[in-house]
């Protein structure tokens, strides 16, 4: 399976912030924002990506995580000159996915919660189809909602209401596909706003009876830092969370190293390019907690 991840957009809703910086290279606390949703990605397992974005803010992408051969991942790119959709994404990465299944993220989601791998390897493990995740927020005239049988099943999906959402489960930026995708992209017709719609890609899976929609249910964060508010709120979940564990959230290294993409000393060789950083300084404690397990796994050891 591969990834794409889409990262373009005009992020006019961060204006003046993203006049000069792509929306998603904007820090969300201590890291950019795009180290959210690639390593969303790398915790499904995933190892092949392809980067949407525009002309302009390619190339800082590609000097912020270059080939991805430092986290044992490969990073391909790819240009959307212009906004034109995120079911557009499938008419870019045709050629990338060479007939593969595929998941897409949108470069500014950010997921958190225990058990979201395992829900994204459910995903990836059916055989075809697709699958969503559904977010119950209390502003869904924001979203593409999804309406749900009294079974589970997903009944009706739809774009951004005009009038009051059906529902209030918003589709998040997490989509699985399997290998027809780029050929149903090509099918679709842009939308009134000049868009190729993910929601009519899902539209189709649904009319096929192979959409699948995992709600995400209270023991998880989705976040989507496309508004100040939303960006700041993101920030400070992240601060809160990384202030009280040990551990970081979307650390692109620390994933690789524990799905054994990268060695331990490949880790440290990453820790002491960049010394005297708190983020230096957390790789090589992991790398360090790889040589010395801490104290309780020394006991459940014993
Ligand atoms: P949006 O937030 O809908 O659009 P935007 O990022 O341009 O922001 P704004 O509305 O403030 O102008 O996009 C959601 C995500 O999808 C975001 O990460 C950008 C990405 N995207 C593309 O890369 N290409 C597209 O054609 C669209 C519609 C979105």
């Amino acid at each position: 399976m591969k990834g794409i991840i889409l990262a373009g957009g005009a992020g006019t809703r961060l204006h003046p912030m993203t006049l000069a910086s792509s929306k998603q290279l904007l820090p969300v606390y201590d890291k950019p924002m795009i180290y959210y949703p690639l390593t969303t990605l790398m915790l499904a397992g995933i190892r092949e990506f392809l980067l949407i974005s525009t002309p302009q803010d390619l190339p800082a992408f590609r000097r912020v995580l270059g080939d991805g051969r430092k986290w044992g991942i490969s990073i391909k790119y790819a240009v959307q000159e212009r906004p034109e959709g995120i079911a557009h994404a499938y008419l870019i990465a045709e050629e990338f996915l060479g007939g593969e299944a595929s998941a897409l993220i949108l470069g500014d989601n950010i997921f958190y919660g225990s058990g979201l791998a395992e829900k994204m390897t459910s995903a990836r493990a059916r055989p075809s189809g697709a699958s969503l995740f559904a977010y119950q927020v209390h502003d869904p005239e924001r979203y593409g909602v999804v309406e749900f049988e009294p079974t589970g099943r997903a009944r009706s999906i739809v774009e951004k209401a005009s009038g009051p959402p059906l529902s209030d489960w918003a589709v998040t930026g997490l989509y699985f596909y399997d290998a027809r995708a780029a050929d149903f992209a090509r099918m679709l017709k842009p939308s009134a706003r000049g868009e190729l719609e993910i929601t009519d890609l899902n539209r189709l899976y649904l009319e096929l009876g192979e959409l699948h929609v995992q709600q995400l249910g209270r023991g998880y964060a989705w976040l989507d830092a496309g508004t100040p508010e939303s960006l700041l709120d993101a920030a400070s979940f992240i601060q809160t969370l990384e202030s009280r564990q040990r551990f970081k959230i979307a650390c692109p290294e620390e994933i690789a190293f524990n799905m054994g993409w990268i060695d331990r000393l490949h880790l440290e060789s990453l820790a002491r390019a960049i010394p005297n950083t708190a983020y230096g300084k957390y790789l090589a404690w992991i790398a360090s907690e790889a040589r010395h397990p801490g104290l309780e796994e020394q006991r459940a050891i014993a």
